[in-house]
């Protein structure tokens, strides 16, 4: 048996089909794809996040992590994945946090990443009415910065030697509504 079979073919975690790939919300009780989302990022994001990290995501925002695999009888296993949470910031905006995308090499420029961030844009809207949505991403991260502005991210700050490679990144933001570019001082407190 391929590791791939072990993916639960549940239906019912599926939200969309897009160009035949198939993009489902992650399944916290499967730990095969808890395993190949941690293999995909280890390998294809430079910074080594530690699993504790995954489980702090994973575990806290099950719902803000979406996969995309092949459809079977193709190859099954993860060929993409985002992983996000919502928080609120300072008890005045809900703020959405994209914490990790990563495309399989092998299917990169098709728009997954780009799809990946809308559904991801979209959901954090009708689930949590965010205010905005911030990301980090290392300043000579041309590919993902292009996607993040064609998407209508601003970068907001430069942080110097940001990452453990000793890179500079260039935090984003996506304001999504006014609180987004209202001062903290002017906003009420979010009610619990
Ligand atoms: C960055 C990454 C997620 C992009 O995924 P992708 O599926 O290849 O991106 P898409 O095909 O959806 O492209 C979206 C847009 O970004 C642009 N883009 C993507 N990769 C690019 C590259 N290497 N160079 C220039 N532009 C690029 C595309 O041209 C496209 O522009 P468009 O909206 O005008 O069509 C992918 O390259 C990746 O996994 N990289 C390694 C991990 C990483 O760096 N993650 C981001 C860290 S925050």
């Amino acid at each position: 048996m391929s590791s791939s079979d072990n993916l639960k073919d549940d239906n019912s975690s599926l939200i969309t089909v897009i160009d035949n790939l198939e993009y489902h919300q992650f399944d916290a009780s499967n730990q095969e794809q808890f395993n190949q989302i941690s293999h995909l990022v280890s390998q294809h994001l430079s910074e080594p996040y530690s699993i504790y990290v995954y489980w702090y995501f994973l575990n806290t925002w099950p719902q803000y992590c979406f996969i995309v695999r092949q459809p079977k009888p193709n190859d099954h296993n993860i060929i993409g994945v985002i992983i996000s949470k919502v928080e609120p910031h300072r008890n005045v905006r809900m703020r959405g946090y994209i914490g990790m995308v990563v495309i399989d090499p092998s299917f990169r420029k098709l728009g997954i990443g780009k799809n990946l961030v809308k559904l991801t844009i979209d959901k954090m809207i009708n689930w949590d009415q965010i205010d905005e949505i911030m990301l980090e991403t290392e300043v000579i991260n041309i590919g993902a910065i292009k996607l993040y502005e064609n998407l209508g991210f601003l970068k907001t700050k430069r942080l110097y030697r940001y990452y453990l490679n000793t890179h500079d990144a260039f935090r984003l933001i996506l304001p999504i509504s006014d609180k987004s570019t209202t001062r903290i001082a002017f906003l009420p407190q979010l009610e619990s």
